[in-house]
């Protein structure tokens, strides 16, 4: 497995497999990785003959009162994962390989990313995608993976990549949870045991949810985001956001709505927790 630092080399990688015949996948990530990043790297791999995994923790998707001076890192670890899952390579550059000092330009995404996490979190997609952007004319993928935990983050880099005609093929791959529902999250590990316990009401409320508008169908859809909110709240969370929206295109749940996500943000002490479910209303 290759570690690479610089976008020329990881360019060159990239081309250099290309001409060869062989599919090219990244995996973008911010490191730390759990069983849900190597789950999308499982995916890339079925997809791809070479895997890129990049680790890079974002500076520009971090409010400023945000965790990126104590966003978790273990390096040597990422790259044991990495190498036991078939990776071919992993790009982690420097903030200063990413941005000049004086960058003046952004990649924005200005439909989907209002509302939800952009609500709370004015800046964070602007980061994102200007990020992913440059990770896709760094690594020069044909498909790249990201997770349905960050449901509305996957619909905006798809329709940035599909506005901006990057060569890429966007896929998502599904949530993966602990045992107890909770999903995974680099971000987990902030919480507290206690925190933890009580966090297990977002994966439980949304559960909840979903039998009930399985059972009820559309009628059941009614006062559903007030429900999931008090149970959270019942369990010490301070909710953000509990939106029920049209998987498709992110507007408010319809009558033509065949597809439901259910998108849920909240705070157990200082960590801010987000998961979603997709439910099929036909
Ligand atoms: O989902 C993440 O880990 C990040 O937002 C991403 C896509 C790697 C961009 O920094």
């Amino acid at each position: 497995m290759k570690l690479i630092k610089t976008i020329a080399e990881m360019q060159q990688f990239s081309k250099s497999a290309s001409r060869n015949g062989k599919k090219v996948g990244v995996v973008p990530t911010m490191g730390y990785l759990h069983s849900g990043h190597m789950s999308l790297i499982d995916h890339a791999r079925k997809l791809a003959d070479v895997v890129i995994v990049t680790i890079f923790v974002n500076p520009t998707q971090f409010g400023p009162n945000e965790d990126l001076d104590k966003y978790p890192r273990d390096f040597e670890r990422d790259w044991k994962s990495c190498e036991q899952h078939g990776v071919a390579a992993v790009f982690a550059p420097a903030p200063e390989e990413m941005y000049f000092p004086d960058r003046s330009t952004w990649v924005v995404e200005e439909k989907l990313s209002q509302g939800l996490c952009g609500q709370s979190r004015p800046t964070h997609f602007r980061g994102v995608t200007t990020v992913v952007a440059k990770l896709f004319n760094a690594t020069l993928p044909d498909v790249a993976v990201f997770g349905q935990k960050d449901a509305q983050q996957a619909m905006v880099i798809k329709r940035m990549t599909r506005d901006l005609n990057f060569p890429v093929e966007i896929v998502v791959a599904p949530i993966v949870r602990e045992a107890d529902g909770l999903a995974m999250s680099s971000r987990n590990k902030y919480l507290s045991l206690d925190e933890r316990i009580r966090a297990l009401s977002i994966s439980a409320s949304l559960s909840d949810a979903e039998a009930r508008i399985k059972a009820e169908g559309r009628k059941a859809l009614g006062g559903i985001a007030e429900k999931i909110a008090e149970k959270i709240a019942a369990s010490g969370g301070k909710v953000d956001y509990v939106e029920v929206r049209d998987a498709d295109n992110l507007e408010p749940a319809s009558e033509s709505t065949s597809c439901l996500l259910i998108a849920v943000a909240a705070y157990f002490g200082v960590t801010r927790l987000i998961d979603n479910i997709l439910i099929n209303l036909n």
